[in-house]
């Protein structure tokens, strides 16, 4: 089977070595940080358990998608991948680095992704060596559950990698959709507003934390609340976001909330933290 590099096993890495390792490939999953690989794949077994316990999934299920995926430990064992997806911190500097090294380690057909929720893919395409195979693959948290993958296209990447982009998305069960290179993209650029809008209003004492949710939830039809979603993404990387929207649009209406500011400065950044607008 054709083989799936992913680094970074962060939430959406791991979630996204999951999915390609259920969908047959074989999956070289690789954190800087070993205790994270460990904990990361722990987690995503015991989940996998967890499904198989309540008749949601096969034991050979489960078998076969931890067969399927190989922690390893160096750049140089990406050099079989025909895809590669970056997946680490949302930090241009640490993703330019990697992307480097992720560029030298691959074949020169190898499809280079990253999954970053805002940062331009024109600009990281500058750290790798073949910037026509580069593009952005943005997936959705939770990674198995969420149906799309926001494929961004750079400035020179290539129609070709555009194609095999999302044959790629839909050979893992996703539905591909298409954006240019643009602050934020579309996902980030229409979700995030929205969410900072809620904080904008718990702040200014509109309503309560609950009341901001349930009128979403009940009036809009959305599956969680914004602060509820919020608290899912990390407030940390929505306070990313919301940084990156306002300094590529040059435009006030994307300024980070005061209150979502200083939440992150208290380390409540949601569920990851065990504190964000609720408690877990
Ligand atoms: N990992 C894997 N599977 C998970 C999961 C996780 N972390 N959390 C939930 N699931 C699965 C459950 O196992 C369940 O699967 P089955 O139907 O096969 O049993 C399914 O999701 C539904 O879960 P629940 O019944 O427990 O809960 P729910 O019905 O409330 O759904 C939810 C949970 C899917 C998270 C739903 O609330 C939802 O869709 N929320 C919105 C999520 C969203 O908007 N995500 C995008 C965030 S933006 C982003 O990621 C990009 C960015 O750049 C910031």
């Amino acid at each position: 089977m054709p083989v799936v590099g992913v680094i970074g096993l962060g939430t959406m890495g791991s979630g996204i070595a999951q999915v390609a390792a259920h969908s047959g490939y074989t999956v070289l999953a690789m954190d800087m940080d070993e205790r994270i690989s460990k904990q990361s794949l722990a987690s995503m077994e015991k989940r996998l358990r967890d499904r198989v316990a309540s008749g949601k999934m096969k034991q050979e299920e489960l078998e076969g998608i931890l067969r399927n995926i190989n922690i390893v430990s160096s750049f140089q064992q990406f050099s079989r991948a025909e895809v590669v997806i970056e997946a680490v911190f949302e930090r241009v500097e640490i993703k330019k680095e990697v992307l480097q090294k992720i560029s030298d380690a691959v074949s020169e057909h190898a499809l280079i992704g990253s999954n970053t929720s805002s940062i331009s893919i024109t600009m990281l395409s500058g750290a790798v060596r073949q910037p026509g195979r580069f593009i952005g693959l943005h997936f959705f948290n939770p990674v198995p559950v969420m149906k799309l993958v926001e494929i961004v296209k750079g400035y020179s990447t290539s129609d070709e990698t555009v194609s095999s982009a999302k044959e790629f998305a839909i050979s893992l069960g996703k539905q591909p959709v298409v954006v240019s290179d643009f602050p934020g993209f579309v996902s980030n650029r229409v979700l995030m507003p929205m969410i900072n809008e809620a904080i904008f209003a718990l702040m200014e004492g509109v309503a309560g934390v609950e009341e901001i949710d349930t009128i979403m939830k009940l009036g809009m039809h959305h599956p969680m609340g914004p602060l509820e979603l919020a608290d899912l993404i990390g407030l940390d990387v929505c306070l990313d976001i919301m940084n990156s929207l306002y300094s590529g649009f040059r435009d006030p209406k994307y300024r980070p909330c005061p209150l979502l500011e200083k939440m992150v400065n208290a380390g409540l950044l949601g569920r990851k933290s065990g504190r964000g607008f609720y408690t877990y």
